[in-house]
């Protein structure tokens, strides 16, 4: 079954993940952005990541416009994002971003990021500070308030190549159904 990678990355955490999986599932490797979902018929698998952004998911919409042209294939998506990741937050994130019908065609992985606020565009540097100011301002901070806080002064990574191991592993499951 030939298979692809497609990502979103803005800081570079998903492009990260993006490249283990293709490098450890031979599988070819393109920005979402940049491929041509008209021509990609010969594939069987396709696998998307994006990071969170507030909610949403980075290069979702180029899925969503073409979801007509993968739906009839395997599809794995792959989130990433700065925090651990409670199943309660994904699953709200994914009742957010996906239809009924979506949700039981796709197997989803949540595989942690990071944050680097220097790698941020303007816009998300603009909105991360508003972020900081609330946070700062809050009476009772939770654990992932204060680990938000500090890692607005130095960036922090928990994007490890061991965290695609599940997903590798689901992979080759399929194949041999
Ligand atoms: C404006 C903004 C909003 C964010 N919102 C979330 C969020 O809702 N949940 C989360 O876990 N991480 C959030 N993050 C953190 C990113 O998802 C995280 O840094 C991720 O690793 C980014 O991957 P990328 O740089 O490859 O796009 C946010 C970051 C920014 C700048």
């Amino acid at each position: 079954m030939k298979r692809i990678v497609l990502y979103r990355s803005k800081t570079g955490f998903v492009k990260k993940y993006a490249n283990w999986i293709s490098k450890a599932l031979h599988a070819e490797l393109k920005d979402v952005e940049d491929v041509e979902f008209s021509k990609m018929e010969n594939y069987g698998l396709v696998i998307f990541g994006g990071g969170l952004y507030a909610g949403g998911i980075n290069g979702l919409k180029y899925i969503k416009k073409n979801y007509h042209l993968i739906e009839n294939k395997e599809l794995i998506f792959f989130l990433t994002g700065a925090s651990p990741g409670r199943e309660e937050e994904i699953d709200e994130v994914l009742k957010r971003n996906f239809t009924e019908s979506q949700l039981q065609k796709i197997k989803f992985f949540y595989l942690r990021g990071g944050f680097d606020f220097d790698k941020l565009g303007f816009i998300d540097k603009l909105l991360m500070r508003v972020m900081k100011s609330y946070l700062n301002h809050k009476k009772e901070k939770t654990a992932d308030d204060i680990g938000m806080l500090e890692a607005f002064e130095k960036p922090v990574n928990f994007a490890f190549e061991k965290n695609i191991s599940e997903l590798v592993e689901y992979v080759e499951k399929l194949e041999t159904r």
